[in-house]
């Protein structure tokens, strides 16, 4: 079959057989097909979706484009961690150093920003020396020595995945249920660990935007995850609202340093210390509440923070040469009243304009821009108060939008009582 029947089949509905995903995706992956007929192809599924079959194949077409990685050699229980995305989610960072703090093995392989959401592996990127690369050997020594290790798709995972992954992140082709599961799965069963924890993420800064459409992919991850005998629990969590108080590469790793150091309490703590009491209850075998009780203590003793530290220097970081922009701005509030709603998904399109994002295949991000969130939800607000600091480009301009539409706001409480007094 021609690769434009292939396309014609799906977008009219129709289930494509293993073969003919075969020979559109493979091709793709060898070069005989090119970006735009994938791109095509691609987004007949997001309009027309896949089958469990469909999708258990192409996950396996994934997989089978690299090699699986075989963690024989780490000593102990393997636990790996994903998220399906949201705007500000940093996560990741710091569920490994506690998990790897209690003397859990964490492989981890990360993804870069898809469309509006960030990447675990560009955040780590602005650590200047950072090595996303490491080599099996690598990665397995770093598990074995320090307990948890994060890299990018190599050459050897995957790699079809990563293909396409860089295609659908600038063709509007990334939110979809089948794809997002097949691309998420495939690395996982790829990077070889025991036991996978799935932070699910719904709302308006997230890839899936309802409750049911999370339930579907939970459903269909976990599917994919029985078929190679692999352990996989879910946790569906809130992305309405950007995860913390900084949205941006560089920003993002400082605001995990204050997490590490006890420094904030907030929800991305809270969601931070559940995911991490999650993949220890499945590593140990432990109750949630002993569990919970290890993560607490890991990270008021410090030691979560030094896991940190150790990871990054054994990854060639340099902490000390993270750089934010200093080109900043404010932005003050034209309204005022009490914040009750952000809207994460503009958040998230905004850190990618200012340059944290690509908008092409070929873009180069800036790790140093982004945005400080001054308000969140329950903060009353004045007008000319600051809602939040830009952080843009050396040598850009400010931005001339008002912001203030970003947020939803109510009467304060003072506002409420001067009109019952008149
Ligand atoms: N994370 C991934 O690895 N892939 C997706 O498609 C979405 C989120």
């Amino acid at each position: 079959m021609t690769m434009v029947n292939i396309i014609d089949k799906k977008r009219l509905g129709n289930i494509l057989t293993k073969e003919e995903l075969e020979e559109a995706f493979l091709g793709y992956y060898n070069g005989e097909i090119p970006d735009y007929q994938m791109s095509s192809l691609l987004m007949a599924i997001c309009l027309k979706g896949m089958t469990d079959e469909e999708i258990l194949n192409l996950t396996d077409i994934f997989i089978r484009s690299g090699e699986i990685l075989d963690l024989n050699g780490v000593h102990g229980i393997t636990v790996d961690k994903h998220s399906t995305g949201g705007v500000g989610d940093k996560t990741t960072l710091v569920v490994a150093s506690i998990v790897a703090s209690l003397g859990i093995k964490v492989p981890k392989m990360s993804g870069r920003g898809l469309g509006h959401t960030g990447g675990t592996i560009d955040k780590l990127e602005s650590i200047p020396g950072f090595r996303v690369d490491l080599t099996e050997e690598e990665f397995i020594q770093r598990l074995n020595e320090v307990g948890a290790a994060i890299i990018s798709q190599t050459k050897n995972l995957a790699p079809l995945d990563k293909k396409v992954y860089a295609l659908r992140d600038v063709t509007g082709t990334v939110e979809s249920i089948p794809l997002i599961a097949t691309s998420i799965m495939s690395k996982k069963i790829a990077s070889g660990a025991d036991k996978i924890v799935l932070d699910v993420k719904v709302g308006t800064g997230a890839l899936l935007k309802t409750q049911k459409e999370a339930l579907e992919i939970s459903r269909i991850m976990k599917m994919i995850g029985a078929h190679y005998g692999k352990e996989v629990e879910t946790m569906i969590t809130y992305m309405d609202i950007p995860l913390g108080t900084s949205i941006g590469n560089a920003l993002e790793i400082l605001e995990v340093i204050k997490i590490l150091c006890n420094e904030e309490n907030n929800y991305l703590v809270a969601l931070c210390k559940a995911l991490s009491s999650k993949m220890v209850q499945l590593a140990l075998g432990k109750n949630i509440n002993q569990a919970n009780d290890m993560v607490e203590d890991s990270l008021k003793n410090g030691k979560a923070y030094l896991k940190f530290l150790e990871i990054v220097k054994a990854q060639g970081g340099d902490l000390s040469g993270l750089r934010v922009s200093k080109n900043t701005q404010d932005i003050h509030s034209t309204k005022s009243g009490h914040v009750i709603d952000m809207d994460a998904y503009r958040f998230g399109k905004l850190s990618l304009d200012l340059g944290g994002g690509r908008k092409t295949k070929e873009d180069k991000i800036d790790p140093s821009v982004g945005i400080v969130l001054k308000k969140k939800i329950g903060d009353d607000v004045k007008i000319g108060d600051v809602l939040c600091t830009l952080y843009l480009k050396e040598g850009s301009a400010p931005i001339q939008e008002d912001l203030t539409d970003y947020y939803t706001f109510t009467m304060t409480k003072e506002e409420e009582k001067r009109i019952d007094v008149l």
